[in-house]
């Protein structure tokens, strides 16, 4: 009895230890700009920065659920673009990233929570 428990907390830490080396990789960040409240009919884009190398983001949305892959990077290499133009009701919600790194997902980034004035 004593052995099997000291060998199934053996294996737990064993399991913790792998689950610790190969967690998914971190989250990228995310912001809007010029903000994350725009007004009806305007333009915003939503920026994922992400580690160097990464070529795979995609940007989310939630709910319904919707994804643009494979945004524009412009300068600097980590930083994926989404443009939204002629914001209405329907692109309003809550927005993340997430990027590929060649082997697993990300975690998803904090979430963007896009809010359309002037209905
Ligand atoms: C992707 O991320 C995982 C977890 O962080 C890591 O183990 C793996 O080496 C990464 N792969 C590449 C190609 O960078
Ligand atoms: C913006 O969206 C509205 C509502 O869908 C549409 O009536 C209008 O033509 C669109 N404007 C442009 C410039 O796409």
């Amino acid at each position: 009895m004593v052995l099997g428990a000291a060998l199934f907390g053996l294996v737990f830490l064993m399991v913790q230890k792998i689950w610790a080396q190969h967690g998914p990789p971190p989250q990228s960040s995310i912001w809007a700009v010029p903000g994350a409240v725009v007004s009806k009919g305007s333009a915003v884009t939503i920026f994922c920065r992400v580690p160097p190398g990464v070529t795979t983001v995609c940007l989310a949305r939630l709910p319904p659920r919707t994804v643009w892959y494979d945004g524009t990077t412009q300068g600097a290499q980590e930083v994926f673009e989404f443009s939204l133009q002629n914001i209405t009701q329907s692109k309003a919600g809550v927005y993340f990233c997430a990027y590929f790194n060649g082997s697993q997902w990300s975690r998803n980034s904090k979430n963007l929570e896009l809010v359309m004035t002037g209905e």
